[in-house]
C-alpha cells in the first residue's frame, strides 16, 4: 500500500515535471505563461518557438505519461512474484484501479506543477501517453480523431476537446475495465474545464489556429 502511495507522488513529480517552460525559458529567456494562450503544453510552445520544440516537448509530456503507467506495470509485475503479498489480494483486479489513479495524478501534475506555483498545460500530451500505454487501441483511436479534426479545422483545442470526449467512448467500445472508462469520463472532463478560455474564444470565433503568429490571449 505504501509503495502505491509513493507511485502516486512519483507520477504526480513526473506529470509536474515542467517540459514546456524550460524549453521555452532556455531557448528564448521568458516565461512561457506570459504568452500566447499561457499554458506550458506544446501547442504553445509550437506557436512561440515552431515546430521542433514544440515537437520535443510533445513527445516528452507524453513519454512522462507512459512512465506513470509503466511504474504502474513494474510494480503489479513485482507484486505478482513476491512473497510479501499476500496470496489472496487479487492483483488483476486492483491493477486497472492503480493505473486509473496513476494516471489521473499525473494528468493533475501536468495542468498543476507543483515546480510551476501549480499552474500548468492543459494536460492533452500527458493524457496522450498514458492512454497509449493503458491500452494502445484506444490511445491509437484517440489520437485519430485529434488528427482529423485538427486537419481539417487547424485549431489544436478544438481537436484536444473532441478527442476528450472520444476516450471514454473508445474505452468502452474497445470493452476496457470499469476503471479505465471512468479514466475516460473523469480525465476527459478535466481536460476539457481546462480548456475554458479556448471554450469562449472558440465560441466568440477568435480562437488562434496552427501556424498563425503569437498573439498573447492571458
Ligand atoms: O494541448 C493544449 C491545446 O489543446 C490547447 O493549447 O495553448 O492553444 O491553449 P492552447
Amino acid at each position: 500500500l505504501s509503495l502505491c502511495g509513493a507511485i502516486l507522488v512519483v507520477a504526480y513529480l513526473l506529470g509536474s515535471f515542467p517540459t514546456g517552460y524550460i524549453a521555452v525559458k532556455q531557448l528564448k529567456g521568458i516565461d512561457i505563461r506570459a504568452v500566447g494562450s499561457g499554458s506550458t503544453g506544446a501547442t504553445n510552445v509550437l506557436r512561440t518557438l515552431g515546430k521542433v520544440p514544440g515537437a520535443f516537448v510533445l513527445g516528452i509530456d507524453c513519454l512522462k505519461g507512459v512512465l506513470a503507467i509503466a511504474l504502474v506495470y513494474a510494480l503489479f509485475n513485482y507484486a505478482a512474484t513476491s512473497e510479501f503479498i499476500p496470496a489472496n489480494l487479487d492483483l488483476k483486479l486492483w491493477q486497472p484501479w492503480m493505473v486509473t489513479l496513476v494516471g489521473l495524478a499525473a494528468i493533475l501534475g501536468h495542468s498543476k506543477s507543483i515546480f510551476l506555483g501549480f499552474t500548468g498545460g492543459k494536460s492533452v500530451a500527458t493524457s496522450l501517453g498514458i492512454l497509449l500505454a493503458m491500452s494502445w487501441q484506444v490511445g491509437l483511436a484517440t489520437l485519430g480523431v485529434f488528427a482529423v479534426v485538427v486537419a481539417i479545422s487547424r485549431i489544436v483545442s478544438l481537436s484536444s476537446i473532441t478527442g476528450a470526449i472520444a476516450v471514454s467512448i473508445f474505452m468502452a467500445v474497445f470493452h476496457q475495465p470499469l476503471p479505465y472508462i471512468l479514466f475516460g469520463i473523469v480525465g476527459g472532463f478535466y481536460v476539457i474545464i481546462r480548456h475554458r478560455s479556448n471554450i469562449e474564444r472558440l465560441l466568440a470565433g477568435t480562437e488562434s489556429k496552427i501556424g498563425q503568429k503569437v498573439v498573447t490571449e492571458v
